[in-house]
């Protein structure tokens, strides 16, 4: 496994100023940009990026090429959207992305903006990105004024424009198709799929949605080439990936590391451990939206599939660790109660069943429990599976679920006549 001696993707943390525009072209900025215009066919450019086994870093994990690939060639309007809703809990790797190396995600977005056949792109970002935003806007007007963005890109056939759009601070809103409804100015609800936004996306026409974080692992996929890229990572999960550690950890903050690292590495170098040498009991791998990972396995390896096959998932892979001092029931409380209030309501079992669960757990908080309130929570997590219209509901079941499944003794120890 290959250890990186610099940032691939955090590159501010490297060099200094590489926000502005002047410091990004003198370290290498937009010349992938410059070698696709130059060199590449579109269809080339997709080969490239399916080639260095790319992985969309929102959250499914989808290859970003094959995505790119199902968007048809002959549709004379298409779009670029880039996700920078970013509002799963525990997650902030998007936002260093734009506030320190902007020009990155620009020259990603255009790269998939020209390997796609579009010419506008949007970038959707969360209310409370207002701040960052001013400083995107700042590079997306230097990068018009250099030639970079806009007509005839660099004197070729190529053209875009980028504009920025705020939502209203809506978590359903990072869902791809609830981020189109909304971006379109209307309620942001998710859409039935199929069809797919490579099909039928904004507007209508045939869209490519990616993360700001995907996007920003382009421009040097295109500048050094697949090979290059798939020296990080491991075989199925290659490149750099950047880890949320948050929680009960000493050195929390944003690690760029390859994929397949052990969580070690993660845990123990980067975040020096949980405060004061305390044991760790749990650590939710995805922010709110995955199964929680019981006790602490060092040697667990930080790419898709081992998540998978531990019973997890990577998702944005935002890691927060909860350590012996932690009241599970609480922890796990406060995540549904979250998954409640941004249930967009556009469907029965999300909607009351977040409800339900909310109230189930205030109820053993406040020593008030039923004796089957451990069972009620596994009937309507179990009225739930399968059942919601988005994953938005399907998120919120994973952690009731596997924290009874692990903890089940903090779950009954509030149940009348057990003790609390
Ligand atoms: C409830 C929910 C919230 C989501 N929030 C985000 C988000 O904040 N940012 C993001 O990039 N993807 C988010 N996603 C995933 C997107 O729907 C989509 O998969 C992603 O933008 C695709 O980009 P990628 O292929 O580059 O990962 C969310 C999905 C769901 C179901
Ligand atoms: S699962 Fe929840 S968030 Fe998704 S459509 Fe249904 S109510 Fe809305």
């Amino acid at each position: 496994m290959v250890v990186l001696r610099e940032h691939i993707l955090l590159r501010h943390r490297d060099i200094p100023d590489i926000g502005s525009l002047e410091v990004y072209l003198a370290h290498g900025g937009y010349q992938a940009l410059a070698k696709a215009l130059r060199t590449l066919s579109p269809g080339q450019v997709i080969e490239l990026v399916k080639a260095s086994g790319l992985r969309g870093r929102g959250g499914a994990g989808f290859p970003t090429g094959l995505k790119w690939s199902f968007v048809p060639q002959d549709a004379p309007t298409k779009y670029v959207v880039v996700n920078a809703d970013e509002s799963e809990p525990g997650t902030f790797k998007d936002r260093e992305i734009i506030e320190g190396n902007p020009h990155q995600l620009l020259e990603g977005t255009a790269l998939c903006a020209y390997a796609i056949g579009a010419r506008v792109a949007y970038i959707y970002g969360r209310g409370e990105f207002r701040h960052l935003f001013a400083g995107l806007q700042r590079a997306i007007d230097e990068a018009y004024q250099a030639g970079w963005l806009g007509q005839n890109i660099q004197g070729s056939d190529f053209s875009l424009d980028v504009y920025l759009h705020l939502g209203a601070g809506a978590y359903i809103c990072g869902e791809e198709t609830a981020l189109l409804e909304s971006l379109e100015g209307k309620l942001g609800m998710p859409r039935a799929r199929p069809p797919f936004p490579a099909q039928v996306g904004l507007y209508g026409q045939p869209t490519v949605v990616n993360n700001v974080e995907t996007l920003a692992n382009v421009p040097p996929i295109v500048r050094h080439g697949p090979e290059w890229y798939r020296q990080f990572g491991t075989e199925r999960s290659p490149g750099v990936k950047i880890f949320c550690l948050s929680g009960c950890i000493t050195r929390p903050g944003n690690y760029e590391l390859p994929l397949g690292v052990p969580l070690r590495v993660l845990i123990e170098e980067c975040g020096g451990g949980a405060p004061d040498g305390r044991a760790i009991q749990a650590i939710l791998p995805s922010g709110a939206s995955s199964l929680l990972l019981p006790g602490y396995n060092p040697e667990l390896r930080l790419d898709y599939e081992s998540l998978q096959a531990a019973g997890a998932a990577l998702g944005s892979a935002s890691f927060v660790v909860l350590d012996e001092t932690v009241d599970i029931v609480w922890a796990v409380s406060k995540v549904i109660r979250f998954f409640e209030h941004e249930s967009c309501g556009k469907c029965t079992p999300c909607r009351e069943g977040t409800y339900w669960m909310v109230d189930v757990y205030r109820r053993l908080l406040e020593g008030r429990a039923w004796p089957d309130d451990v069972e009620l929570l596994l009937s309507i997590a179990d009225q739930m599976d399968g059942n919601c219209f988005c994953a938005l509901g399907e998120f919120a079941i994973c952690p009731v679920r596997s924290s009874i499944q692990h903890f089940r003794p903090a779950y009954e120890a509030r149940l009348p006549g057990r003790g609390a």
